[in-house]
């Protein structure tokens, strides 16, 4: 039997001659094989024979498939967020809180997953900040950059920027001071059930837990703060010698703000 590629990209059964060309030129840029498909030909026999997984340009967007499942862009809870920030209480929102974001600022993401605490920075950044999301896993760098492209902004917000790239390659590469804030999200340690883009997110994502180094980067890099995420139920942060901020007892979410290495 030929073995299977891990990652192709293709389109929908129907295609259209533009969406056929679109597909072509993103497997190009990503280095992806493309494999055409024919009229109505599912997928499930392709992910059987040719690849593990495939990128799917479909006239409604782009989607991951694997035999578990699929998984598209979907801004659900970040959609949320930005309304209720939209509507005065930003002081609601954890990550504004503790990252202190404020209007122009340059936010880095160094981990994009599904884009949503990137999308809640870019609206409190605003049209004069910036925010660069950094995802290092192909798959999900690939549908989450479609979908944000896709994305309805707004006037009020500046773009995600994103881009394929290791987080600690991407800090080395920087000046310092480059960014008010610098943030990580890692994959938790212990992972938890979750709702299945979180499961799907997790068969691609990359899981190396953030380092001492690398955060010693960030802080490099960082003007004002480098913002943790972390779990309650995983000692992650604590390893890095980092301090749970005082928080809600309801949720299962901790952050820790490390000071950039220039400030005091
Ligand atoms: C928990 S998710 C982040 C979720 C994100 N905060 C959101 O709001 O959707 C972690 C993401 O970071 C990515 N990641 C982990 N380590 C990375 C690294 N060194 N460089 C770039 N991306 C990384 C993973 O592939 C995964 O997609």
């Amino acid at each position: 039997m030929r073995s299977r590629v891990p990652l192709a990209v293709t389109t929908s059964g129907k295609p259209e001659d533009s969406l056929v060309a679109r597909a072509r030129e993103a497997a190009r840029a990503w280095g992806l094989p493309f494999i055409p498909r024919r009229k109505k030909q599912p997928i499930g026999p392709l992910l059987e024979s040719t690849a593990e997984a495939f990128i799917t340009f479909e006239r409604e967007g782009v989607s991951l498939w694997d035999k578990e499942g699929s998984f598209s862009f979907n801004p659900g809870m970040a959609h949320l967020r930005r309304l209720r920030i939209l509507s005065g209480q930003e002081g609601d929102d954890a990550l504004v809180r503790v990252a202190e974001l404020r209007a122009g600022d340059h936010f880095l993401d160094c981990t994009l997953g599904l884009g949503q605490d990137a999308l809640v920075a870019a609206l409190v950044a605003g049209p004069s900040g910036r925010v660069v999301g950094l995802e290092k896993s192909l798959a999900l760098y690939a549908v989450v950059s479609e979908g944000l492209a896709a994305y309805d902004y707004g006037p009020e917000s500046c773009r995600v920027e994103p881009v394929h790239v290791d987080a600690d390659a991407y800090l080395r590469s920087l000046p310092s001071g480059s960014f008010d804030v610098v943030f990580f999200d890692p994959m938790f340690e212990k992972p938890r059930k979750s709702q299945p883009a979180f499961e799907m997110l997790r068969r691609f994502a990359e899981h190396a837990p953030l380092t001492s180094e690398t955060l010693a980067e960030a802080r490099r890099v960082a003007r004002r703060w480098v913002v943790v995420k972390g779990s309650k139920y995983s000692d992650d942060l604590k390893k890095l010698g980092i301090e749970a901020e005082p928080g809600s007892r309801y949720t299962s979410v901790i952050w820790g703000r490390v000071p950039a290495a220039s400030s005091g």
